[in-house]
């Protein structure tokens, strides 16, 4: 096949070339973007009288059914015509002849492609944010229907104080909500258009690119064409704010794979959103955070790939850009796949009140309410502690849990420690005493479930 750069060339590009240099595999996806930007692109020829009224026409209706081919799987694609942006104007030339030979002008595929990619990830960085907000109320759901749950919040994964399980996935939406904040912030800066910098240098014909940006609905236009053409920065961006999502994802992943163990057995995950063993039939196994887990990896090394791609680039365009797509798209997928499934995940999950209730109580939850009851009495804190310490120790001794100590026991420690020690000491005591902003206290955690909903 003709290539449409083969002018210069005496000779066909070697097979090997064409399998090596195409990129049409993948890049066909932005089909619906670079179709989008060509009539944008041919409204400026329009009005820049490059083309008449009778050729913009065509090339719009031409385009147009060039989209709906492609949609409904009837578009052919073939290595030979490299990539997307060959593709499409190869076919508009099939079907419209001439005009289509004018659309090119002004325009170099290095900022048609630079192009399509910003089109391409404002659309999925809006589909992303609002995929995160279901999942989010996924989250809430279940922090609201459990307000009364309490369960041993770890340290060193250590037992550390019970805090209110509403509380401890209230922490997973504060994560999510900034990582939907980060997709918001860089939104501005994918939201530029590059057209009209054409190969580097900017176009030499006098295009409206404000009114060309306008109707693609970007914000603004780039200032400097060297840079428009060759600037990959947004994609760093969202892949390090995929990176920092897929990582909470993960966390809280590991998190449902230890609540899920025999170990834990703080949740049971629906039939539906687990797997079974091939060889052990006892075996439920929770695949889903697992493989969100491992995923991230994936979108970890996305990150780290298109730094590397950009780190050692001159001046302008390199062909080198047009490695940043395959892991664009492979992240934007894996983010929404787990974002999806996950949320699935959540809704039909149950929870452990009992078991979560009794590992609260094991493991000296409540030491430091005993030590701040001692505060409460005047004793400076550090030797609050220390009299706690030395009551751990004796109670680990009698095999006892703090509750379990007699009131003479407690004395022999401190003779200011009376009677209402054991309120101060229950799991509910110890929640209800974290009366402050941020705190697990019950009306506290109460107070941030109401600012949550709403900012959801
Ligand atoms: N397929 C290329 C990419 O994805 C499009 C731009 C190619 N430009 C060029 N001069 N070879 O980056």
């Amino acid at each position: 096949m003709s290539k449409l750069w083969s002018g210069r060339f005496s000779a066909d590009t070697a097979k090997e070339v064409q399998n090596f240099t195409e990129s049409i595999s993948w890049d066909w996806q932005l089909y619906r973007y670079d179709i989008q930007g060509s009539i944008a692109h041919a409204g400026g020829l329009r009005r820049a009288k490059i083309l008449t009224a009778q050729e913009y026409k065509k090339i719009v209706a031409g385009l147009k059914s060039i989209e709906r081919d492609i949609a409904q799987g009837k578009f052919e694609f073939n290595t030979a015509l490299e990539d997307i942006h060959m593709h499409i104007e190869a076919a508009l030339t099939a079907r419209i002849g001439a005009a289509a030979q004018k659309l090119h002008t002004g325009r170099s595929r290095n900022d048609q492609v630079a192009t399509d990619v910003r089109l391409y990830l404002k659309d999925k960085l809006i589909l992303l944010s609002g995929q995160l907000s279901v999942f989010c109320t996924a989250l809430l759901a279940q922090a609201e229907k459990h307000q009364t749950i309490i369960l041993p919040g770890l340290t060193h994964l250590q037992i550390a104080q019970p805090v209110l399980l509403a509380h401890h996935i209230l922490a997973y939406v504060e994560m999510f909500l900034r990582d939907r904040q980060r997709l918001a912030d860089l939104y501005s800066r994918v939201d530029v258009m590059p057209l009209g910098s054409a190969a580097l240098a900017g176009a030499a014909y006098p295009l409206d690119r404000r009114a060309v940006a306008k109707e693609l609905d970007f914000a603004v236009i780039s200032e400097n064409s060297l840079d428009a053409v060759s600037d990959r920065d947004f994609l760093v961006e969202f892949q390090s704010a995929a990176a920092i999502l897929m990582l909470h994802l993960s966390r809280l992943s590991e998190e449902l794979i230890l609540w899920n163990s025999a170990q834990f057995d703080y949740v049971e995950l629906a039939d539906s959103y687990t797997t079974g063993s091939s060889i052990m039939p006892q075996k439920k196994n929770p695949d889903i955070p697992e493989l969100t887990r491992g995923k991230t990896g994936r979108v970890i090394g996305n990150l780290i790939n298109i730094l590397t791609v950009l780190k050692g680039l001159p001046l302008a365009y390199n062909r080198d850009l047009q490695e940043d797509k395959q892991p664009l798209f492979d992240t934007v997928k894996t983010v929404f796949d787990c974002l999806q499934v996950l949320t699935g995940l959540w809704r039909t999950i149950q929870f452990k009140p009992a078991k979560m209730a009794a590992a609260a109580a094991k493991g000296f939850a409540t030491a430091t309410d005993l030590a701040d009851y001692l505060v409460r009495r005047n004793i400076p804190f550090r030797e609050a502690h220390a009299i706690t310490g030395r009551i751990v120790h004796y109670a680990i001794e009698q095999g006892k849990a703090l509750d379990g100590l007699t009131l003479p026991e407690y004395q022999r420690f401190s003779p200011q420690i009376a009677k209402d020690i054991y309120k101060a000491i229950s799991l509910a005591g110890s929640i209800q005493s974290r009366q402050i902003y941020g705190g697990t206290a019950p009306a506290q955690v109460a107070a941030a479930l109401e600012r949550a909903r709403k900012r959801i």
